[in-house]
C-alpha cells in the first residue's frame, strides 16, 4: 500500500509576521505539484494569514505547533483545538521534545491533546524519540514504545488512521547530527510493528512515520529512501525556502 509521503516544516519560535509571509510565498513560488504533502508549521500568529495565502495550493497544508487539551476556559495564554480549526489548520504537532523538556509535557497530557485535535477533524503529528543517554543504554526501542503506547493506544482504528507519527531522536535535533538511515529505519520499523500489533495490518501499512532531526538537503534523500520512512519533520532547514524545497524534492 502506498503511504502518504509528508514533508513538514516546524518553524518553532522563529519568523515575525512579515518574515513568515515572505517565507511561505517563497515556498509557494518554488513548489512543484506532486503527491507529497508539504506542510508549514508556523507560530500561532501566522496561522490565519497563511491559511489564506495557501488555500489554492493543493499540496500545501498548515500545521500548528501545539494546542491546549481543553476546548475553552480560563487558561491565559493558551490556544485550543477549535480555535485552530477556525483558522483552517490541518495538522497539529504534539509531543515535540521541546514541549516535553521545557514545558513538562508528559504522554498522559499529550494523549488528551491528541483527542482534542482529532475531535476537530485535524491530524496530530505525534512526536516521539529518545535522549542520547537512553540510546547509549540501549533502551531506545523500549522508551519510544512506551511513548507510542501511552499517547496513542487508547485510540480506535478510525482515529489512529488520522495520526501521523514523527520519530525525532532528541540527540539529533538542532545538533547537526542525524540518525543514520539505518538507525532511522530500525526505529521506524519498530514503531510500525507496535502499531501493527495494536491496530492490525491495514492501519500499520497506512500510517505515515516521519523522521526529524537535522534533516538537510544533503542527507534527506538517503533517509527518505528507507522503506519505513515516509518523509520528514524539518526544523532549521525549513526556515529557508530553497533548502526546504530541496528536501521536499528529495522524496
Ligand atoms: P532540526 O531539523 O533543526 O534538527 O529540528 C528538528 C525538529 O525538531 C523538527 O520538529
Amino acid at each position: 500500500m502506498k503511504r502518504k509521503q509528508i514533508v513538514a516544516g516546524n518553524w518553532k519560535m522563529h519568523m515575525d509576521y512579515e518574515a513568515g509571509r515572505a517565507l511561505v510565498k517563497a515556498i509557494i513560488d518554488r513548489l512543484q505539484p506532486s503527491d507529497t504533502v508539504v506542510v508549514v508549521g508556523p507560530p500561532y500568529i501566522h496561522l490565519k494569514n497563511i491559511s489564506g495565502i495557501i488555500k489554492d495550493v493543493t499540496n500545501l497544508k498548515l500545521a500548528a505547533q501545539n494546542c491546549h487539551q481543553e476546548n475553552s476556559g480560563a487558561y491565559t495564554g493558551e490556544v485550543s483545538a477549535p480555535m485552530l480549526k477556525s483558522c483552517e489548520v490541518d495538522y497539529v504537532i504534539l509531543g515535540h521534545s521541546e514541549r516535553r523538556e521545557f514545558f513538562d509535557e508528559a504522554d498522559s497530557l499529550i494523549a488528551r491533546k491528541i483527542d482534542a485535535v482529532l475531535a476537530q477533524g485535524m491530524k496530530p503529528i505525534y512526536c516521539c524519540g529518545e535522549k542520547l543517554e537512553v540510546r547509549e543504554a540501549g533502551e531506545h526501542e523500549a522508551l519510544v514504545g512506551r511513548q507510542v503506547s501511552e499517547a496513542l493506544f487508547h485510540l480506535d482504528k478510525g482515529q489512529i488512521q488520522n495520526v501521523v507519527i514523527a520519530y525525532e531522536p532528541v540527540w539529533a535535533i538542532g545538533t547537526g547530527k542525524t540518525a543514520s538511515p539505518e538507525q532511522a529505519q530500525e526505529m521506524h520499523h519498530h514503531i510500525r510493528s507496535l502499531i501493527r500489533q495494536q491496530f492490525g495490518d491495514t492501519v500499520a501499512d497506512g500510517i505515515s512515520i516521519l523522521y526529524g532531526g537535522s534533516v538537510k538537503p544533503g542527507n534527506a534523500k538517503e533517509i527518505f529512501g528507507k522503506p519505513d520512512v515516509d518523509g520528514g519533520l524539518i526544523g532549521g532547514a525549513a526556515l529557508k525556502a530553497e533548502d526546504f524545497i530541496a528536501i521536499v524534492e528529495s522524496i
